[in-house]
């Protein structure tokens, strides 16, 4: 019987061709699938290939009779259940650093603009006005960030935050002392760092305990006029307080990458503020971290099929 290896979202051309070099496989390319699609064309897949659209539930696992891995073509597992697929045995692999680069850039480009109101002055501009006094804004230099989430991506900023003459306070129950000396990082308790910073950036993965890290309390405990910026995950802020700060002016700029809802509704009201920056989760959205991550995890899947072969031969 040929391996069925199904592919339910965009994934680079690079790690399908890497799929392709499996001996008798079939690399089915379906992406845009309705929940109950996806049900019939889990059936007798022997892996299953995702970034973060498709939603891999208990009842998507529970359709498919053959599944051996899933593979994400990312970091964020948290549109898979993990729990299902450990039940039944199913392997989930992601692609850890693929993209750590490419979603420290985008934190970068975000907070930069927010600073410089980059997105408004050139809405502005195009709108014909010639604004110089409008927009005025914020230098980098001298302020202080937090980050919230010191793993690969959290660490990529503060380097980069270095660079630009910020003073980096950490929170992330992982962070040592020293790994945060030789970062030139100062280690903090979530309170305190939020507590004292100019910009705060997220960078933990949506857990029980990061849900609502960032809710109406903690945004009340933070500076007047502070900017926050989330490129890890939808959830990890409560969207509706923040936008209730935005309008107030306690929060002076937000710029999100990631939603608790994706796509974001046409209704969100993230979308009524002014001094918000929205992308539509661009954070790993680059022609190299899509490459990476495409043949990472592709690599992955097809060792995993090559050994489920060796074995049953
Ligand atoms: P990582 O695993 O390297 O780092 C996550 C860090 O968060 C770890 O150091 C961990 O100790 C810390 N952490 C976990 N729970 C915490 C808590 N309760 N409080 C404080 N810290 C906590 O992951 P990463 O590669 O740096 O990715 C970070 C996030 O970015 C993930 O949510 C990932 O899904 C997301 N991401 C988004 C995009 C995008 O397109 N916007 C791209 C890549 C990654
Ligand atoms: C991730 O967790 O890696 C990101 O969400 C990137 C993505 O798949 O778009």
């Amino acid at each position: 019987m040929t391996t069925k290896i199904l592919v339910t979202d965009d994934i680079s051309s690079a790690g399908i061709d890497v799929l392709s070099t499996l001996p008798d496989a079939t690399v089915d390319v379906q992406t845009g699938l309705s929940p109950s699609e996806l049900l019939v064309a889990i059936a007798d897949a022997d892996a299953l290939v995702v970034r973060s659209q498709t939603t891999v539930t208990e009842q998507v696992i529970a359709a498919a009779k053959r599944l051996k891995v899933i593979g994400r073509a990312g970091v964020g597992v948290d549109n898979i259940d993990l729990e299902a697929a450990t039940r039944r045995g199913i392997l989930v692999i992601n692609a850890p650093d693929g993209n750590t680069i490419a979603a420290a850039e985008h934190t970068f480009a975000m907070m930069i603009s927010l600073a410089r109101h980059i997105p408004a002055a050139n809405r502005d501009l195009l709108a014909g006005n010639w604004n110089r006094k409008k927009w005025v804004g914020v230098e980098l230099r001298g302020k202080t960030l937090a980050i919230l989430g010191m793993g690969r991506i959290g660490t990529e900023v503060a380097k980069r935050a270095k660079v630009f003459g910020m003073t980096v306070l950490g929170y992330d129950p992982f962070l040592t002392e020293d790994r945060a000396q030789s970062l030139g990082v100062q280690k903090s308790d979530l309170d305190s760092a939020i507590r004292a910073a100019d910009f705060i950036t997220v960078h933990t993965p949506l857990t029980k305990e990061t849900h609502h890290m960032i809710d109406a309390g903690k945004i009340a405990m933070m500076k007047e006029g502070v900017r926050i910026i989330n490129c890890a995950r939808g959830g990890i802020i409560d969207e509706r307080a923040l936008a209730d700060a935005l309008r107030l002016g306690k929060v002076a700029g937000a710029a999100i990458d990631v939603f608790e809802s994706e796509p974001l509704a046409l209704d969100h009201p993230l979308r009524q503020c002014e001094n918000v920056i929205l992308t539509p989760h661009l954070g790993a959205s680059t022609v190299e971290a899509q490459e990476n991550v495409a043949i990472q995890v592709a690599e992955e899947i097809v060792q995993v099929l090559r050994d489920d072969t060796f074995e049953h031969a």
